[in-house]
């Protein structure tokens, strides 16, 4: 709950009235104004709103978080005034209360737990930050261990599981296949699926983050017709998934150290980011009391999507599709056009540098490096791209810079990652983010279904005409 304000249990109107016929309350306006008695609005901290159709005022408590914007609490408004808000994307509405992460856009902040993403990135490694999206603290030395025990002791699926697989195509998208898997897992795990039970959700949570890179790798190792590898528990998550997308049972594979690096921190980059379109799934879909699996195969629908997860591969193709840094300019008229869309660029909440975009860049020089490989042509385009965009005027007045997915795709690439399994590693990591969010939204005894309102612009009501059968 809110910390530094009580939540109001509802608004209180300073002229009451009755409730006001939808169809008339959608056609009047609403002026949102600062409180009208400033002494006592900033006493109590609240929001007056004013019907200018009919003269009355309605007043809202304003709530503190510990850090960020004010959100005022219209849960009311409904009851008060007969009006919904309108907000399609959800640009200005709060959807829960949350202690996991917080973004500051304007200021390209991003914080897990209160902890800043480059202190987390430099000083823990990705089960480190498991620990602490889950639980609120960084584990002890004796907690990581046996944290770690448990992530690696679930991280094999039930060997029917695999027959799954052979029911795709091999030329299926692996995120295609993750749903389906993912959502499959409901079928098999029914010991962890009462969610009244804080135990059971622990297990179900533990058995998502563990499971789901050997899902990813499985789904890889489909589409290219080789055997599947199975976990080894003595290896580290980020090598252990390596791991498993590389090896052949006819060699031994030794995953490079700064590979095993890198993924660990992209890893870490992409683990949560508060209210974004996959977590709000998993929360709608869970807000139904809906099984853990369920709700996650959800959010990896949801992540799929190019202007989200689906990012990483899209910067790919653009660039491929761009080729030549002499065709920057003419690409990036048809970006100011509209014809197209410069990928990787643009956040809804960032108006400023994605702090994760600015470790993503010196990751993918890192890893450019060990390959031997920091004069490769994709990243050179990139680099151009992103400097031409960053100087012109179309991009500065929006505010579009990089965003994770910019240098992601790269990384990937020179890793010998195939495009199609960019967006399954992203699921692989924001795994954690999903069941934090899930396991918070679970425990809240405030807890809703969720259910947003509409503007109705469909026909009014009308008979069928004439016999039809
Ligand atoms: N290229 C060109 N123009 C852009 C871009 C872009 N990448 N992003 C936004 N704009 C423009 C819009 O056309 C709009 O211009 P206008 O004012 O002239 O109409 C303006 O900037 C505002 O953009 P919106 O679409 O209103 O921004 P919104 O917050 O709704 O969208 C989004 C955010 C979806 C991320 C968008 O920037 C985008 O599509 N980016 C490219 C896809 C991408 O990289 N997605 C990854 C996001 S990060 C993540 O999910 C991990």
């Amino acid at each position: 709950m809110v910390k530094n304000a009580k939540p109001a249990k509802s608004g209180t109107t300073a002229k009451p009235g009755k409730r006001a016929p939808a169809a008339k309350a959608a056609k009047r306006a609403v002026a949102a104004q600062a409180p009208a008695a400033p002494s006592v609005a900033q006493k109590d901290k609240t929001v007056t709103l004013t019907d200018n159709t009919t003269g009355k005022s309605y007043t809202y408590k304003v709530l503190d978080g510990t850090i960020g914007p004010q959100v005022i609490d219209i849960r009311s408004l409904y009851a008060d005034t007969g009006m919904f808000t309108y907000d399609p994307g959800f640009t200005s509405t709060g959807s829960c209360e949350s202690q996991i992460t917080y973004i500051d856009g304007d200021a390209g902040v991003l914080l897990y737990r209160g902890y800043p993403i480059e202190d987390i990135v430099e000083k823990c490694d990705f089960v480190d930050t498991c620990y602490l999206l889950l639980n609120g603290e960084l584990p002890t030395g004796e907690e990581k261990k046996k944290f770690n025990y448990d992530i690696t002791h679930h991280s094999m699926v039930h060997e029917q599981l695999a027959q799954f697989y052979r029911g795709f195509r091999r030329d299926a998208h692996p995120m295609a296949v993750m749903c389906g898997v993912v959502g499959g897992l409901a079928a098999f795990y029914h010991d962890s699926t009462d969610i009244t039970d804080a135990r059971q959700r622990t297990v179900a949570s533990y058995r998502l983050i563990a499971k789901m890179p050997t899902i990813a790798a499985w789904a890889y190792k489909y589409s290219v017709g080789q055997p599947f590898v199975y976990p080894t528990n003595s290896m580290q998550f980020a090598e252990n998934f390596l791991h498993m997308l590389f090896a052949v049972p006819a060699e031994r594979y030794d995953v490079s150290p700064v590979f095993a690096k890198a993924m660990d921190r992209i890893l870490i980059l992409h683990a949560d980011h508060e209210q974004n379109a996959s977590t709000s799934t998993v929360r709608l879909a869970g807000s139904s009391d809906a099984n853990p699996f369920a709700c996650i195969a959800a959010g990896i629908a949801s992540l799929w999507g190019p202007a989200h997860g689906g990012a990483n591969e899209a910067v790919l193709k653009m660039l491929a599709e761009i080729g030549d840094k002499k065709n920057i300019p003419e690409f990036i008229k048809s970006v100011k056009e509209k014809k197209a869309k410069l990928m990787g660029f643009g956040h809804r909440v960032y108006k400023n540098f994605d702090p994760r975009a600015k470790v993503m860049a010196r990751t993918c020089r890192e890893v450019l490096d060990e390959l031997g490989r920091h004069d490769d042509p994709m990243l050179a385009l990139a680099v151009e791209l992103e400097k031409i965009a960053l100087n012109d005027q179309y991009f500065i007045d929006r505010k579009l810079y990089p965003n994770v997915d910019f240098y992601s795709g790269i990384i990937f690439r020179a890793m010998g990652i195939p495009v199609s399994m960019f967006t399954p590693l992203f699921a692989v990591a924001r795994t954690v983010g999903w069941v934090s969010q899930w396991n918070e939204m679970i425990s809240d005894p405030g807890k809703r279904i969720g259910r947003p309102r509409q503007l109705y612009n469909g026909s009014v009501v009308r008979k069928i005409g004439g016999a039809k059968k």
